[in-house]
């Protein structure tokens, strides 16, 4: 038997500065339509309010993940360790969140580490320390950054081994096509040549599916997209009233997404301290606080290809309507 470990996670906390957060919030709005970056979304209320949606009846993404990791999971390990993911190895989980999803792996590969990585420090640190306790012999540790400093993140002994990347929860789905291809680029440059990577990804369903999947009856996404404002106002010293902001989320069948919006319910003036003027809102103008892409296999293949992956396997539900994809990183001739 291994020895038991239980040692407290690590936090190595890197998240992005006042500073960054200013200038991303500056640039956001200057765009038109308005947009902010989706890790904006992510301080400790949104990480909370995340994970309710989660738990939300119309939320059918993280029920559907959860069981194809439950029913696959030691068929995936089989695949990754057959595939030269020699043992030991690291997972490293990008967007983490409360690690509500990796057990299923941990359990079939048994590796040497994890590193859970979060835009958001404390939630990331709370879920380590509670996984800790499921897998005392797995060292572990948390890093809260944004995806943008992946190619940079310090050296540490935990992720000396080969790195097996597991990117749960169609969050791809939240950057553009073209920035998909950059996060898949920094991934493989973290994870290292002939890495592999577990990507869950939703799946194009109708209208009313998908926009209830956004816009729950209990009206927590609406909160969770409300919060952006609140987090605003607290970190930035804004005056955003969000009851004064209607939220709604529509489907775009052209771009293959879900847009989730913040609309001026009226003229208004907001003032952000930091930045030069104050912010004019005419009634109707949105604020886009998110995009959720939904790809099909074909389209994550093809722009996974883009970036150098390419498909070793896939599993889905029985209406398929949700994909594990695990990709290998490099030239199939390689092998
Ligand atoms: C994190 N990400 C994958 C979620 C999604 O489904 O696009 C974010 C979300 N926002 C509102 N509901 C869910």
């Amino acid at each position: 038997m291994s020895p038991t470990l239980l040692t407290r996670p690590e936090l190595i906390d890197l998240h992005p500065s006042p500073g960054d957060l200013c200038a991303a919030v500056e640039q956001g709005l200057a765009r038109q339509p308005r947009q902010l970056p989706p890790w904006l979304l992510y301080d400790e209320e949104g990480s909370r309010l995340f994970e309710a949606i989660c738990q939300q009846p119309e939320y059918h993404l993280t029920r559907l993940e959860k069981d194809l990791l439950q029913r696959h999971g030691r068929h995936i390990g089989h695949c990754c360790t057959g595939r030269g993911a020699a043992k030991p190895v690291t997972v490293v989980e990008f967007g983490a969140g409360g690690a509500h999803k990796v057990t299923p792996l941990l359990r079939a590969l048994q590796p040497a580490a994890y590193v859970a990585l979060d835009i958001s420090a404390t939630h990331v640190h709370t879920a380590c320390i509670g996984l800790q306790m499921l897998h005392p012999q797995v060292p572990m540790v948390a890093i809260c950054c944004d995806y943008e400093q992946l190619p940079a993140l310090p050296d540490h002994p935990l992720l000396a081994h080969q790195r097996l990347g597991f990117f749960p929860g169609s969050s791809l789905g939240n950057c553009s096509r073209a920035g998909a291809v950059v996060l898949l680029r920094h991934m493989a440059t973290l994870l290292g040549p002939g890495s592999l990577l577990l990507i869950g990804m939703d799946q194009p369903q109708g209208v009313a599916a998908m926009e209830a999947a956004y816009d729950d009856a209990a009206g927590v996404s609406a909160r969770f997209a409300r919060n952006l404002l609140v987090r605003l106002n607290h970190d930035l010293g804004a005056n955003f009233q969000p009851r004064h902001f209607a939220y709604q989320a529509h489907w775009d069948a052209r771009a293959q997404r879900i847009e989730m919006a913040l609309v001026s319910q009226r003229e208004q003036v907001v003032s952000i301290p930091p930045l030069a003027a104050a912010v004019h809102w005419a009634t109707g103008e949105t604020l886009i606080t998110e995009h959720s892409h939904k790809w099909g296999p074909e389209e994550v293949q093809a722009l996974a290809q883009e970036a150098g992956w390419h498909g070793v396997g896939r599993w889905c539900d029985s209406q398929d309507r949700f994909s594990l994809h695990l990709m290998e990183h490099g030239s199939l001739s390689q092998r």
